[in-house]
């Protein structure tokens, strides 16, 4: 079987060309992917500009998760057959349990060759059942922002009803972590640089909004909406340059999960109110193959449907990453990879 990838040879969206290679059989423990959509996420942006691995070996196949059907196995697979419809793993070797230096080499899109192409080999473990409900693009933004959104506020925030959550932005992991906090009954604040998508926000059920742009004091504001109390969690994606505001906008005893690295350093981070308030500083990173099956058997029950921003063709990759790369986009940016 032919496939097609997007693969980076030196850093930079120049570099990104499609190539062309044949699949092996499938080995007795390997299962044979059509792959019918995949996501883009920030990651995949730094790994391309060389943000995230300065030492990143290429060539390499970009791509950090997608979702397919089954076209073939090898004799020792038991868990699917041809025609099953499938999710990858970003972890190709997190089954459960905690998070370990090993697991991190299992990583598509970065240590190995990723998902952003028309056909691919995975070990068995290395694949999930899509939910049903899903289209192939809906499945392919679940592996990564999803995930890393559940992760950070059930799987280690434990999330209890009535507690009230600070999601920074609109991308995709913020997205999820916002339709996640209103599956499990919180209250959930939302900041924004564009008023029309925290109105967006507010449809998918925002209770409370604010535009970091318009008030850059948005913690004092989150201080003020939460009685002077603070937050119980903040979804951290902004990075050193949020995080100071982050930890004045949490509750003593709060959790702050720290997720992303979108905003600019900033001038360092003063240490002294994680202690002074005895915050839960919660490193998260994407999740494992059982913490992915306890969130899909939550999004089947709840119908729960990723917010896709707009999809392109595999053809369309660089503009798909330069959508990504000008922040306009809310919620997912996804790749159909049958063009
Ligand atoms: N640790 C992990 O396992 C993990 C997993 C997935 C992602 N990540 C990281 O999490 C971050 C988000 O990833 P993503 O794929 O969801 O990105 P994304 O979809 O590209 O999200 C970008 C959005 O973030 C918001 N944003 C940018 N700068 C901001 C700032 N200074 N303050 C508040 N919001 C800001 C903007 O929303 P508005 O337009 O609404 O302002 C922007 O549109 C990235 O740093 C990524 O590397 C980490």
């Amino acid at each position: 079987m032919q496939s097609k990838a997007l693969t980076l040879t030196a850093f930079g969206l120049d570099n990104i060309t499609l190539t062309s290679s044949e699949l092996a059989a499938p080995g007795p423990d390997e299962v044979v992917v059509d792959l019918h959509a995949a996501s883009l996420n920030y990651r995949d942006l730094m790994v391309t500009l060389g943000t995230y691995n300065p030492k990143l070996e290429m060539p390499r196949i970009l791509g950090s998760d997608a979702a397919g059907i089954v076209t073939a196995v090898g004799n020792d697979v038991t868990r699917f057959k041809p025609g099953d419809h499938v999710a990858s793993l970003f972890f190709q070797d997190w089954l459960d349990g905690e998070f370990s230096a090993a697991t991190g080499k299992s990583a598509l899109g970065g240590p190995i060759d990723g998902t952003f192409a028309t056909a691919k080999l995975f070990p068995e473990d290395g694949l999930i059942h899509a939910p049903d409900y899903l289209s192939h693009e809906e499945a392919a933004t679940l592996p990564c922002a999803a995930l890393t959104a559940w992760n950070a506020l059930i799987e280690k925030g434990h999330l209890i009803a009535g507690q009230t959550v600070l999601i920074l932005g609109t991308g995709g992991v913020s997205l999820f972590a916002l339709q996640i906090a209103k599956l499990h009954g919180a209250r959930v604040i939302v900041t924004s640089s564009s008023d029309e998508k925290l109105q967006r926000a507010r449809a998918l059920g925002a209770d409370d909004t604010i535009n970091y742009r318009t008030t850059p004091d948005w913690d004092t504001e989150v201080f003020n909406l939460t009685g002077k109390r603070g937050v119980d969690h903040v979804v951290e994606v902004g990075g050193a340059g949020t995080l100071p505001r982050s930890l004045k906008a949490v509750r003593p005893s709060g959790h702050v999960h720290l997720i992303g690295v979108l905003s600019d350093p900033g001038a360092g981070v003063d240490v002294r109110p994680i202690l002074g308030k005895s915050i839960f500083l919660n490193g998260v990173y994407v999740g494992s193959s059982a913490m992915f099956t306890r969130m899909n058997a939550a999004f089947e029950h709840a119908r729960l449907k990723p917010v896709i921003d707009r999809t392109f063709p595999l053809s369309e990759a660089k503009a798909a990453f330069k959508h990504l790369q000008s922040g306009s986009h809310f919620g997912k940016v996804v790749l159909s990879l049958k063009d």
